[in-house]
């Protein structure tokens, strides 16, 4: 098993917007990776992961694997209950008009396409090629179907939020897990960023008028990382015993990518261009008192094959050799790369009702 084939994806994660919008949203149109993936990886065989198409996943809340890269929930469906909407279909598997939205997002997608990878050789260890602009293109072809004149379309998203990720946490995963560096791997941000932004300013050009843009989790907090890039050395470490070089990476991404949304605002005064800040979300679940949440702690996974923060990637979650605990709402990390619903669920609040969005939902 190439041990690549587990990384995955990351985070993805939705936002949500608080009573300032008095009439709320009535549809969701989602982009991304694992973070929001409500189905479309599986749907399209997950032949990368076939796991995520069996219990333990989606023992928490549906009782039945649905393709969500957790337990439960996942950050995008707490937003839709909190404006009151249906669960995201996902696009590959829409029956019926897309009366409150598409969720378009890919367990293991990139920002960048699929050729960036191939192109370096690394293309072999892709969950998926249905890259941002994969899903761009689903997102046109619907909005065909939807809408043809621009008042149409203007009225079809009056009241629509967009989610463009999280997206990009793969592009690193897949170079850092083909032994890319820190170093190697800075040159790939304003790229990824760049990207992320196209996608963000053509959605703009297509009639989004509130889009939030999440930036990356603190990869170096993640069970996955902490496994393979840990060392002896103390001082790599942070005081929650997180990977600092790695956290600083994905520090590096926000900074780069709120700058990037600071000019979007200028060129786009009509719409409104949410920053979602994952990483401070992330963070804040290892500062959940122990006694009122994850009593198990943040960096060591419910369902895993052991090792020092239960993960072992040929004996993770779902594969032979793996366990899951006895109650996932105690730990906020799943499977090594994937949180909880109980952290997602707390990650959603901070978004909706809390610190994490800016300008605040
Ligand atoms: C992605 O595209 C490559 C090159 O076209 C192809 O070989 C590969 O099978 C595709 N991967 C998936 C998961 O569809
Ligand atoms: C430990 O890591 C720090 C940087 O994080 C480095 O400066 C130091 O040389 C390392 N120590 C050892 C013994 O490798
Ligand atoms: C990881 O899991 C495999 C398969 O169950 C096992 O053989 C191996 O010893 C485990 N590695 C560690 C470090 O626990």
């Amino acid at each position: 098993m190439n041990m690549v084939t587990l990384f995955f994806l990351f985070f993805c994660v939705h936002t949500r917007l608080s009573a300032s919008i008095p009439s709320g949203y009535d549809k969701i149109f989602s982009f991304g990776d694992s973070i929001a993936d409500t189905g479309n990886l599986l749907h399209s065989g997950a032949l990368a992961n076939p796991v995520i198409g069996k219990l333990p996943y989606g023992q928490t809340f549906f009782h039945h694997a649905t393709g969500r890269c957790s337990d439960g929930r996942l950050i995008i469906d707490f937003i839709a209950e909190e404006y009151g909407l249906p669960y995201l279909p996902p696009y590959l598997t829409l029956k019926s008009k897309a009366k409150h939205g598409v969720n378009f997002a890919v367990a293991g997608a990139t920002a960048l396409d699929a050729k960036f990878f191939y192109d370096q050789g690394i293309g072999g260890i892709l969950w998926t090629n249905d890259s941002l602009n994969v899903q761009l293109g689903w997102f046109k072809r619907l909005k065909s179907s939807m809408c043809t004149t621009k008042q149409e379309c203007d009225s079809y998203f009056k009241r629509s939020l967009f989610m463009m990720g999280e997206i990009g946490g793969n592009d690193y995963n897949y170079a850092f897990l083909s032994g890319g560096t820190i170093m190697d791997l800075k040159r790939m941000v304003p790229v990824v960023v760049g990207t992320i932004i196209s996608a963000t300013s053509m959605v703009i050009e297509e009639g989004a008028k509130e889009v939030m843009v999440p930036g990356n989790f603190p990869i170096g907090c993640s069970a996955l990382y902490l496994t393979l890039f840990g060392t002896q050395n103390k001082t790599t470490y942070d005081g929650n015993g997180c990977l600092k070089a790695y956290n600083a990476f994905s520090e590096y991404h926000n900074t780069r990518l709120k700058l990037a949304l600071e000019k979007l605002r200028q060129k786009y005064p009509q719409a409104r261009i949410i920053y979602a800040d994952y990483y401070g979300a992330g963070k804040s679940l290892l500062h959940i008192p122990h006694h009122q949440g994850f009593e198990n702690g943040a960096l060591s996974t419910c369902c895993g094959g052991g090792g020092q923060y239960n993960f072992n990637y040929t004996a993770r979650c779902g594969h032979i050799g793996s366990e899951v605990c006895e109650d996932p709402s105690t730990y906020a990390n799943w499977d090594g790369v994937h949180l909880t619903e109980a952290a997602y669920r707390h990650i959603a609040s901070g978004l909706l009702k809390g610190t994490f969005t800016s300008p605040p939902i």
